[in-house]
């Protein structure tokens, strides 16, 4: 007897390294089943970082060697449609926001299973696109100001300056947000274009990177940063060493070999100003803070666009193309 067909759904995917927006194919592929300790979404939304793109150029073969055929992105919200037998805390319908492992993907599909422990609830006030903004970007925002940069996002603690570099950008957008929280003075950059927005977003003072005293991180009022959540590139240590406070930190995301060796020789000279590198480690408890914040209109996921996921290549080279205000959308 043949066996019964699978249930179909649309995807996005890649089957090698390289080939930018133009290497993405649509396809029909089945339906996942979830494992024991799964659940199955129908996905609303999903939102692309830069780590997605960095994958398909082989940038991180040794942390994330994707299986070809590889369905990218991993940060989802959606609705639970089936749930695997050892799942306990949700059930068929209910809403959630979820980050699926970088070495699976899965996100650019109509379906895609997440583990229980990286799923959590989205209540009615924050919409599947807002919430998908959140795990990778709004993560690694909080994980550097509240574990590098000790700020305590309840506002208690010493007043400390931060810098956040390309605060335009998705983490930049959530950093200074989070900043802004706790006890602290803002600095941002960005391009002229987006002075007002991150204001908006709360930041103190901002400064345009293209001009001579945003290239060199000058704070306008004459402030010495205790830590730089550094969201942009190509920023060298000479550049931030006079700005640093005498124990100031750079929190680099994305530490070039330049930076990780300023990291070393910081730490062999006893140096009282370091560079710490950061890679996310991702949490879950800390993702349903951010949807909490984000309820109770704490903390915005600003959209730079949405693409349905027919146009997905469009929101992939837009990503690459490194000039997103905010999060970049796809709605399956
Ligand atoms: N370590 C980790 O775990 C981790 C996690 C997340 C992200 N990352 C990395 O962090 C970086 C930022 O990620 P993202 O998602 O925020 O990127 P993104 O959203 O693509 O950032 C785009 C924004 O950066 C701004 N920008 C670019 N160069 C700038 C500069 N020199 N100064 C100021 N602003 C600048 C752009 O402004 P204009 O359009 O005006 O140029 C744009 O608004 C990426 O390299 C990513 O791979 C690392």
């Amino acid at each position: 007897m043949a066996a019964m067909a699978a249930k179909l759904m649309r995807a996005v995917q890649y089957d090698g390294y390289g080939g930018g927006a133009s290497a993405l194919k649509h396809v029909e592929v089945p339906i996942p089943t979830p494992k024991k300790d799964e659940v199955l979404l129908k996905l609303e939304a999903v939102s692309i970082n830069p780590i997605n793109w960095k994958i398909q150029k082989g940038l991180l073969r040794p942390i994330y060697p994707p299986k070809f055929p590889y369905i990218p992105v991993t940060d989802v919200a959606g609705e639970v449609v089936e749930v695997g037998q050892g799942v306990q805390r949700f059930k068929a319908g209910d809403k959630v926001v979820a980050y699926l492992n970088s070495s699976n993907g899965g996100g650019f599909a109509e379906y895609a299973t997440a583990g229980e422990s990286w799923t959590v609830a989205r209540p009615p006030e924050v919409s599947a696109a807002e919430a998908a903004g959140l795990p990778v970007a709004g993560l690694t925002a909080h994980q550097c100001l509240t574990r590098a940069a000790g700020v305590k996002l309840d506002g208690t603690g010493p007043q400390k300056n931060i810098l956040v570099t390309a605060a335009s950008g998705g983490v930049g957008h959530y950093a200074v947000q989070l900043a802004k929280l706790g006890n602290t003075h803002v600095t941002a950059t960005c391009g002229g274009r987006n002075i007002d927005f991150v204001k908006s977003l709360g930041a103190d003072e901002v400064l345009d990177y293209k001009t001579p005293e945003g290239a060199a991180l000058n704070s306008p009022s004459g402030r010495k940063y205790d830590a730089v959540i550094h969201c942009s590139t190509g920023i060298p240590w000479s550049t931030f060493e006079p700005n640093l406070s005498p124990n100031g930190k750079v929190i680099d995301i994305t530490p070039s070999p330049s930076a990780l060796l300023t990291f070393a020789l910081k730490k062999l000279t006893f140096s009282k100003k370091q560079l710490v590198p950061q890679f996310l480690s991702a949490k879950a408890e800390n993702l349903d803070y951010l949807v909490k914040l984000v309820k109770e209109g704490k903390l915005k996921t600003v959209i730079d666009s949405k693409h349905p996921l027919s146009k997905a290549e469009d929101a992939w080279a837009k990503s690459i193309d490194g000039h997103a205000t905010g999060k970049i959308i796809v709605e399956p």
